[in-house]
């Protein structure tokens, strides 16, 4: 390894995090190829913390997205968010110790992306967020948490969208520190358009065009109490007897259900399937009549296909989806009827927002190019960790 490496240290833990390093791997590996032996290049290591480890939540993404296998693999699995954010700090420890690295690259908003920030940002390690400054201001949810501890102690925050920089000059975060370079999950996204087995998980499921709703429901705020979860079985079991619905089940709302002991009602329509990979999620976000969902990724990626979304929570981190986007929020009591409208239209509102354009991961790798090699000025006492 020459003196002009970057050792980096890419952690990745749950579902979400996947199709957001797969492009930032390939972005390294293409800028290695390109350099001359002078040039900076990247010598990248894997951490998959292990927060997911079901085939279907991990290794189906790994092999869809064309991820290498991680070089470490911390296998802490499932627990409280104390118990789940301790072993990952406990087990990356020494492994940060031990690999050194300049950076340590964090994405999203998990309890794996909140506890490797912390043992770098201990350990005199510089940290790079990956879709820093988004903000609910809803601090019920544990990724707001995440978000706004692991943007306090990064050292270079690479934000999606001007709320994003908007958010963190708000908390007093120094603009050296923020770097706009787009979203992320749109190049994973605009990687696979071609590729995405259009039509064959609609055959499978006897689902047409245009003619279902598809749905995903996670977030604790709807699935852990039994009143809201019965709730919204009663919704969807409603719907479904008009219209079909898709729902392939996350293993946390599957385990409610079954604590719970709720039914959806017989004669409906509605598909319940395991948790699915990408390609195909991608294909039902994007032949969807309507998207009903929970989830951060599915608000961007039915924004992206203007297929219109319904988001199940009083609040969304990435409101650009519904300023220019195709998302709208929705609660229990108005659900019918915003689905009924959603269902009465053929349209494909909403426009792509700025830098959701597949390039955002040369944007990353220039920005930490740039951090290496053009030092902007560090204010003292700004927090600003200068590699030693
Ligand atoms: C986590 C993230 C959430 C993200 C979601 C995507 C946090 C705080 N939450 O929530 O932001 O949207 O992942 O899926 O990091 N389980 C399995 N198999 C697995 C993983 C989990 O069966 O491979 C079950 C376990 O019973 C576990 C439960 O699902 O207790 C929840 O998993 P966990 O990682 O704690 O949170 P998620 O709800 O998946």
């Amino acid at each position: 390894m020459t003196d002009t490496t970057l050792r980096l240290a890419v952690i990745a833990g749950a579902r979400p995090n996947f199709m957001k390093i797969a492009p930032l791997l390939k972005a390294f590996q293409a800028h290695n190829a390109e350099v001359n032996e002078s040039e900076a290049r990247f010598a990248c290591q894997l951490i998959h913390t292990g927060q997911h480890y079901d085939a279907r939540m991990s290794d189906i993404f790994f092999s869809e997205l064309g991820i290498a296998a991680p070089d470490v693999n911390l296998d802490v699995g499932s627990g409280s968010h104390a118990a789940q954010t301790a072993a990952i700090m406990t087990a990356f420890e020494p492994v940060c110790e031990r690999l050194d690295p300049d950076w340590v690259v964090v994405v999203g908003d998990v309890n794996s992306t909140l506890a490797c920030t912390l043992v770098a940002a201990k350990l005199g390690k510089r940290v790079a967020h990956v879709e820093a400054g988004l903000r609910s201001y809803d601090r019920s949810m544990p990724e707001e948490i995440n978000r706004v501890v692991t943007d306090a102690l990064a050292d270079l925050l690479l934000t999606p969208s001007e709320d994003a920089n908007e958010n963190l000059k708000k908390e007093g975060i120094p603009d050296f520190k923020i770097r706009l370079v787009g979203n992320i999950m749109i190049d994973s996204l605009v990687a696979h358009l071609s590729n995405q087995r259009n039509g064959s998980i609609l055959d499978q499921l006897e689902l047409e065009d245009r003619g279902y709703v598809y749905v995903t429901l996670h977030r604790p705020s709807n699935v852990d109490q039994r009143e809201t979860l019965s709730a919204i079985v009663a919704e969807l079991s409603d719907i479904a007897s008009r219209f079909p619905v898709v729902f392939p089940v996350h293993p946390r709302t599957q385990s409610r259900i079954d604590e719970f002991g709720l039914q959806f009602a017989g004669d409906g329509e509605i598909r319940l399937v395991p948790p699915i990979g990408y390609r195909d999620s991608l294909a039902l976000t994007k032949h969807a009549r309507c998207v009903l969902t929970d989830s951060g990724g599915l608000q961007e990626e039915s924004t992206y296909f203007q297929t219109p979304c319904l988001t199940l929570r009083p609040n969304t981190e990435r409101p650009v989806t519904i300023s220019i986007g195709s998302n709208r929020l929705t609660c229990i009591e108005t659900l019918r009827t915003d689905l009924e409208e959603c269902l009465a239209s053929d349209n494909r509102p909403g426009q792509i927002p700025p830098l959701w354009d597949g390039k955002t991961a040369e944007r990353i790798v220039q920005a930490l190019l740039d951090q290496r090699n053009g030092p902007r000025a560090t204010p003292p006492g700004s927090g600003f960790r200068r590699p030693a």
